[in-house]
């Protein structure tokens, strides 16, 4: 009997992969097909909205840096807000095993064009896969997908680059990561 729970505890878990595999498949296309319905978005004001959303995930995380000072950009603001939430998302979940997790969002201004970054302490990665990060993978293991990472990412890249922009990682094992994207305005 237990091993029969074991069993189903097993289909459901990976049930639940492949459908999270399915739903960022149908995002990614969604994405490239969606029509942009640009205008001036104020990304202090999405930031806010996505950080109010996620305050059960954010915790006892700290929050800093200088979400007022984000720009006003023209652009599709629920495509915008999806991104912010997917990289604010991921600070969240690579800075789960710190004891103090920093998470912070800022942005600077080089005449029209302008930086943003959403910096975190958490576990890091190894910059010789810094592009690799924005690429798809699925790792299986006897037939069963384990993992399936890079969706989030890519989707992140798809929105900045249809909106004219640049998207990239810096990090360092154990010592947290960087995601920049920048732009024209
Ligand atoms: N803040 C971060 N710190 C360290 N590594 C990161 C961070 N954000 C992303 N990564 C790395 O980039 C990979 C791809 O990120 P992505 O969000 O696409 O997938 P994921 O987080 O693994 O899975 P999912 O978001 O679908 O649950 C991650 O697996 C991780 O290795
Ligand atoms: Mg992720």
């Amino acid at each position: 009997m237990k091993k029969l729970a074991g069993y189903a505890d097993a289909i459901l878990e990976a049930s639940n992969k492949m459908g999270k595999l399915i739903d960022d498949l149908l995002d990614f296309s969604r994405l490239g097909r969606k029509e942009m319905q640009k205008k001036k978005v104020n990304l202090h004001i999405v930031v806010g909205e996505v950080v109010q959303e996620m305050r059960e995930e954010l915790k006892e995380r700290i929050l800093d840096g200088e979400i007022d000072k984000l720009p006003e950009v023209l652009g599709d603001e629920s495509l915008l807000r999806l991104m912010m939430a997917n990289l604010v998302s991921n600070a969240v979940k690579f800075t789960g095993t710190r004891s103090r997790a920093e998470i912070k969002i800022t942005c600077k201004e080089e005449g029209d064009k302008f930086t943003c970054s959403v910096i975190d302490n958490g576990v890091g990665f190894d910059m010789k896969y810094a592009d690799k990060l924005f690429e798809y993978s699925i790792v299986f293991m006897r037939r069963t997908i384990v993992k399936a990472q890079g969706m989030v990412l890519r989707n992140v890249r798809r929105i900045i680059n249809r909106h004219g922009g640049k998207v990239w990682a810096e990090g360092a094992e154990g010592q947290g990561a960087t995601f920049y994207f920048t732009r024209q305005r």
